[in-house]
């Protein structure tokens, strides 16, 4: 399949309106295979002991995927499902106790100083079944220094859950906020109040929570670019250090059903959301640490972001469908729960040598990804394995090359790692994008115009796939 440079942008821009997780499955359903936990424990061992690049990796992040919601937002993305009995809650933590003590001794000697949980809704578990997971967490990999990331949806926080956090270590608290507007969250069946979004926002900095993020969403059906921009000024009023503003992806593909004409103005209004956004923000003192992220200057020290993987860090995660990692060697991911009170299903990820090469260079690429160093690890040329693609990269400014070291130019501000995976593994994978094409012909056309004229750039900060692969914990 012949793929040209603006084809390959137009079909970037489509693959934006698509429900992610089926792409999730398309780009690494494919590579996996049902497998078992022992065998993750050996993969893991074996690499630590023999692969002397992830033996140098000394830090783990821990992820805890909370697949559980209350109720099921019209926009959302992300691995979750609808709580039908608390009791689930329990066995949940029972299973996730259970796969957090087997792994654990193939973590060993590595330092676990961060917790990220992530949903579906963190905040759902009652203040006893928060203690009951941060013991099992403690038990497995004890760290009296660890730093707690949390995400909350304020429908479902309270100030007893707050304070079993604070008690534990809560570095960052993530206030799915998208709208202060009630009428808009009505629209999209979110349950909670302004009231308590800004009672979430307030206490969190009473309790001196180090980083408060707040996420809000651009473009939701019935908001206003008056009341988002109101919005973000209420909620920088009350002391949110960190925001995030998500282009709004439609799941329904309704919006891509409608005419051009509107498909374009539906993108004009959230493009200008976004940047007006943007532009509040800088004003306000943030800096822009990722696509739609932003950090207050001076908030103290270097805020972090949910668990990713660096060239110094892999991901352990725990829970149905999270996701594990040591770059270029070792993946894994959870499947759902299975009845009785067992480990979730797991599928390793027997991904082949070319995927596992270009993984490592999108990871080495923020640090500094050396020629030398790539072959010398994998025992085949980055020339021939990404040459191409880092040229695409380089003649849109994206990264540089000097003395044998491709790096990311200052024209974009990637920082966290997510979003760069997902482009390299479709920048980098033909294969993967042919099969995507071949997976969404039936949808893919290729004469229409779905970036609605937007530059490369833009493509890639607008898209939710970005998005996708840190939210759920790769
Ligand atoms: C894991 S989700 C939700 C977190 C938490 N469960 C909550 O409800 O607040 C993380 C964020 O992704 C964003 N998001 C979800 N679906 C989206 C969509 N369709 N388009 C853009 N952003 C979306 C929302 O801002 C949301 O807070
Ligand atoms: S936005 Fe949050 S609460 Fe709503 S369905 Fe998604 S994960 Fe659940």
């Amino acid at each position: 399949m012949i793929l040209n440079r603006s084809d390959l942008r137009n079909f970037l821009f489509f693959l934006n309106e698509i429900h992610p997780l089926s792409i999730e499955d398309s780009l690494l359903g494919a590579a996996t295979a049902p497998s078992s936990w022992e065998e993750v424990k050996t993969k893991i061992r074996v690499a630590r002991k023999n692969d002397s690049f992830v033996r140098s990796i000394k830090r783990v992040q821990i992820y805890i995927h909370v697949p559980f919601c209350g109720r099921l937002c019209k926009f959302c993305h992300c691995a979750r499902i609808l709580l039908r009995r608390r009791s689930e809650i329990n066995t949940y933590i029972d299973s996730v106790s259970r796969q957090m003590m087997f792994l654990s001794s193939a973590y060993q000697g590595m330092s676990a100083d961060t917790l990220c949980f992530g949903g579906g809704t963190p905040s759902i578990l009652n203040a006893q079944q928060l203690t009951a997971i941060l013991d099992g967490v403690d038990e497995a990999f004890p760290n009296p220094q660890r730093k707690i990331l949390f995400e909350i949806n304020p429908s479902s926080w309270s100030a007893s859950k707050l304070a079993v956090l604070s008690a534990r270590g809560l570095y960052r608290l993530s206030i799915g906020v998208q709208s202060l507007d009630d009428k808009v969250l009505r629209n999209v069946s979110r349950s909670q109040t302004r009231k308590k979004v800004l009672w979430c926002l307030r206490s969190a900095r009473k309790a001196k929570v180090p980083y408060v993020n707040v996420d809000l969403m651009a473009g939701l059906p019935g908001q206003t670019t008056k009341g988002f921009m109101d919005d973000l000024e209420v909620l920088l009023d009350e002391g949110a250090n960190v925001v995030h503003v998500y282009p709004y992806c439609d799941p329904t593909g309704q919006i891509l059903r409608r005419s051009q004409d509107e498909v374009k103005d539906f993108f004009k209004k959230r493009d200008s959301m976004m940047k007006l956004g943007s532009e509040a923000l800088v004003k306000a003192g943030f800096s822009r640490k990722g696509l739609g992220a932003y950090t207050q200057t001076g908030a103290g020290e270097e805020h972090q972001e949910e668990a990713y993987t660096t060239l110094e860090s892999a991901v352990a995660g725990f829970g149905p469908f999270a996701k594990s990692q040591f770059p270029g060697a070792v993946y894994y991911s959870s499947g759902a729960l299975r009845a009785g009170n067992n480990l979730p299903s797991v599928a390793l990820a027997q991904h082949d040598k070319s995927y596992a090469m270009s993984h490592y260079a999108a990871i080495a690429i923020m640090d500094g990804l050396n020629e030398k160093v790539f072959a010398r690890r994998f025992g085949v040329s980055l020339e021939k394995q990404c040459g191409e693609a880092l040229r695409f990269l380089q003649q849109e400014g994206l990264v540089t090359f000097s003395k044998g070291v491709w790096k990311f130019s200052g024209k974009w501000e990637i920082r966290r790692i997510r979003e760069y995976i997902v482009l390299t593994r479709i920048l980098f994978g033909q294969r993967m994008v042919d099969n995507l094409r071949r997976r969404f012909a039936d949808k893919y056309d290729p004469q229409h115009d779905y970036s609605g004229g937007n530059s490369l750039l833009k493509a890639y900060s607008n898209s939710w796939l970005m998005t996708l692969y840190y939210r759920m914990g790769v």
